[in-house]
């Protein structure tokens, strides 16, 4: 499997009246996969986004469609989110008693199934669930917004990439990435970056240079790191 770094803008930073122009801009400026944050003010104090709008952001987008719920239950919604085109469906360990299940549903759909773990969750967590997941998310602030300061895991990813042997199991960072926070995550052994703030500033679908600027500078940073020699 591919461990190179991968960079996933979350689209939470977006302009939210022109999703369609904005993912275009991104992928044109270098983003690997593109990250949409369902959020559904129970889970997470905040609301943004159901199966339709996913949808509609479906026909934009031409890399993979990395789909984090932050939303409880899960399972109900999860054949709509997958109707809706994600690629990847990454659910929270936190968001109900049966992760396990979840897992396998979303894996019923043909989907590659995620698993997100809040800060205060230990990595120990996700043991015996690693040959049902495709995607470890680990969460580098509590879910909810953007630009919010990043919580050290360093030590957490450097557990799950242990855990995780040979098995093809992507680890994501998720929450205030940056070219100053990146690199050590990678290092650790994380190979999708998810960045909201640390993408979209300075720039706009008008003037998306710097979506690119912006997308080099991580990158650069987490190679450096030895990120794309983690085998
Ligand atoms: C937070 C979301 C993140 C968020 C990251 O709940 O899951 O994807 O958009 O935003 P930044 O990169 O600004 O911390
Ligand atoms: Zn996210």
């Amino acid at each position: 499997m591919d461990r190179s770094v991968k960079i996933a803008p979350s689209i939470l930073s977006a302009d939210f009246a022109d999703f369609g122009r904005e993912i275009e801009a991104i992928e044109a400026q270098g983003a690997d996969w593109v990250h949409v944050d369902v959020m559904d003010g129970h889970f997470v104090p905040n609301l943004t986004f159901g199966p339709p709008a996913v949808k509609a952001f479906r026909k934009h987008v031409r890399t993979v469609m990395d789909v984090h719920l932050m939303i409880a239950p899960v399972d109900p919604y999860i054949d709509a989110f997958a109707e809706a085109g994600a690629d990847i469906i990454t659910a929270h360990l936190e968001a109900g008693p049966h992760i396990h299940r979840t897992l396998q549903a979303i894996r019923a759909t043909g989907k590659k199934a995620g698993v997100a773990l809040n800060p205060g969750t230990p990595a120990e967590s996700v043991e015996h669930l690693l040959d049902l997941t495709d995607l470890v998310c680990v969460m580098t602030v509590n879910p909810g917004f953007g630009g919010q300061k990043f919580i050290d895991m360093t030590d957490k990813v450097r557990r799950l990439r242990a855990m995780i042997g040979d098995r093809p199991v992507h680890i994501e960072i998720d929450g205030g990435v940056d070219p100053t926070t990146a690199p050590r995550l990678v290092q650790a052994g994380a190979d999708v970056l998810v960045a909201g703030s640390a993408v979209f500033r300075g720039g706009s679908v008008q003037n998306p240079e710097p979506y690119g600027q912006n997308i080099r500078a991580i990158r650069a940073a987490a190679e450096g790191a030895g990120g794309a020699r983690v085998a």
